[in-house]
């Protein structure tokens, strides 16, 4: 499928997949939305509870790469090691990668060609606080072996990819999901929530990024 780099309303860029009608982020900003939902209302939520030195992460749908960045700034910042698991079954080529001009815009160096770069299947150390391992395969076909503390869970649309969202799905993130451990998503449809609530999470709608109304954080008790 035909895939085109797409300016966003914040000046930063996604993917675009048009005969799917599908952009990997909001046409409203690619930086804002990634930055609200999975940097603010993760990351920085989850923070607090977690006690252990290392925060682990798993990400559903690593694409752009740009959680994986924003993320890696905010370990930066904060002086916080991270472990960041992201599962990828159309990974970027590095020419899209390149056409993102995340670094530039971020101010990030080379950072974002690194976690593009970095190797499949093997831990990748990108820096002192931050570790990489990327697994090209479907969620679907996945068995995890870590706990985490976070998950981002950032799929095409339950219009698009219903079996990603189902009950089952969620009910194996929770299993590798440490108590007080957080799950954000940019979709608060009422079937994924339900869904959620049925693989034993506690679920809330939140304020969303500009253009979205709600999305949804689900916590571990
Ligand atoms: C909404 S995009 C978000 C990507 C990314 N988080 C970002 O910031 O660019 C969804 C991503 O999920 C990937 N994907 C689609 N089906 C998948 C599957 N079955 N397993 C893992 N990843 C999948 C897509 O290729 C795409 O990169």
């Amino acid at each position: 499928m035909q895939r085109e780099i797409k300016l966003t309303d914040d000046g930063s860029y996604t993917v675009a997949i048009p005969q799917m009608n599908i952009t990997y982020h909001s046409i409203r900003g690619a930086l804002q939305e990634s930055l609200h939902i999975y940097v603010v209302s993760g990351f920085q939520y989850a923070l607090p509870n977690i006690t252990n030195e290392t925060i682990s992460i798993f990400e559903v749908g690593f694409g752009t790469g740009l959680n994986a960045l924003l993320t890696l700034q905010e370990a930066i910042k904060l002086k916080r090691k991270v472990y960041y698991h992201a599962v990828e079954l159309f990974p970027l080529t590095m020419d899209e990668a390149m056409a993102l001009h995340q670094d530039e815009q971020l101010g990030t160096g080379n950072l974002s060609i690194q976690l593009h770069e970095g190797v499949w299947e093997e831990d990748v150390v990108i820096n002192e606080y931050f570790t990489l391992h990327k697994t090209k395969k479907s969620l679907l076909d996945l068995s995890l072996n870590n706990q985490f503390d976070i998950i981002y869970f950032d799929a095409f649309a339950p219009t698009n990819q219903p079996e990603l969202w189902t009950e089952a799905v969620f009910a194996n993130l929770y299993a590798h999901l440490n108590p007080h451990g957080v799950l954000v998503t940019y979709s608060s449809n009422g079937s994924v929530r339900r869904a959620m609530k049925a693989a034993g999470f506690t679920v809330e709608k939140i304020p969303g990024p500009i253009g979205k109304a709600e999305i949804v954080r689900a916590t571990r008790p």
